[in-house]
């Protein structure tokens, strides 16, 4: 007697659900794992991308942070009281720099001068005396003889140093200052410091004016 139909094992595989087909299928075929759901690194780009954002923005800040000072950000903060806002330089080191930078050719480190060519500014009365004389002098230069400590000179002119017309050197008037607080200070020299405003004041009294002889200087008090 042949075995009874519902036992025949060929009709095992048809009895088989959908699911545990594919699943066969897929071991069969040796399917990679899913690569969409796992972790990937970023593109390499953007790593370049933002170092150099996060660079940059350093830079930026030490740059222009001001140090975050409340008066940096706020203009309503008073400074603490005592301090000055704008940090003004020593005019007797902004004055060495001038000279140093100008004067020092002609009246030497020493500001004795060169006997026959260039007057002493040290112990000189022109230095000492009027304020309105040096600093014409100075700003607008000199010509002709001029007696220096009873010596007379004619060698050379003082050159225009100050902001005026067809001046040599064309200095800022707290520079011109400087320099002429910084002579009346050395050397054993000794004087009132001149301001930037006397010097402004000068300036805008005598506007573009050829350079001085001595005779219109000591019209001056
Ligand atoms: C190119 C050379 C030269 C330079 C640079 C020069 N001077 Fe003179 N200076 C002279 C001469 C020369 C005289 C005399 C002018 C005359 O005889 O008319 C003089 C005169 C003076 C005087 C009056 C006389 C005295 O000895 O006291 C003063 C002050 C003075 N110079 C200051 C300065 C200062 C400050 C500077 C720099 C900012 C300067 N000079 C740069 C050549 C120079």
């Amino acid at each position: 007697m042949s075995t009874p139909l519902h036992q025949d094992p060929r009709l095992d595989q048809a009895a088989s659900t959908d699911e545990s087909l594919l699943a066969a299928h897929d071991k069969l075929l040796g399917k990679q794992p899913d690569e969409k759901g796992r972790y990937k690194l970023p593109p390499l780009h953007l790593l370049f991308f933002f170092s150099g954002l996060i660079f940059f923005a350093g830079t930026y800040l030490n740059r222009y942070s001001g140090m975050f000072d409340p008066r940096v950000y706020n203009e309503n903060t008073l400074p603490p009281s005592g301090e000055t806002v704008v940090a003004k330089l020593d005019p007797l080191v902004l004055g060495k720099k001038q000279y140093d930078a100008i004067c020092i050719t002609c009246h030497q480190a020493n500001g004795l001068g060169l006997p026959g060519a260039f007057p002493p500014l040290a112990a000189s009365e022109w230095v000492s005396g009027s304020d309105d004389r040096l600093i014409r002098l100075v700003v607008y230069g000199m010509t002709g003889p001029m007696t220096v400590k009873g010596v007379l000179y004619s060698a050379a002119p003082m050159p225009t140093i100050g902001k005026v017309a067809n001046s040599q050197y064309n200095l800022s008037d707290d520079k011109v200052a400087a320099v002429l607080t910084y002579i009346r200070h050395e050397w054993g020299n000794t004087g009132a410091p001149i301001t930037t405003d006397q010097v402004a004041a000068v300036r805008s009294k005598e506007g573009d004016r050829k350079p001085y002889v001595e005779a219109e200087l000591l019209k001056l008090n």
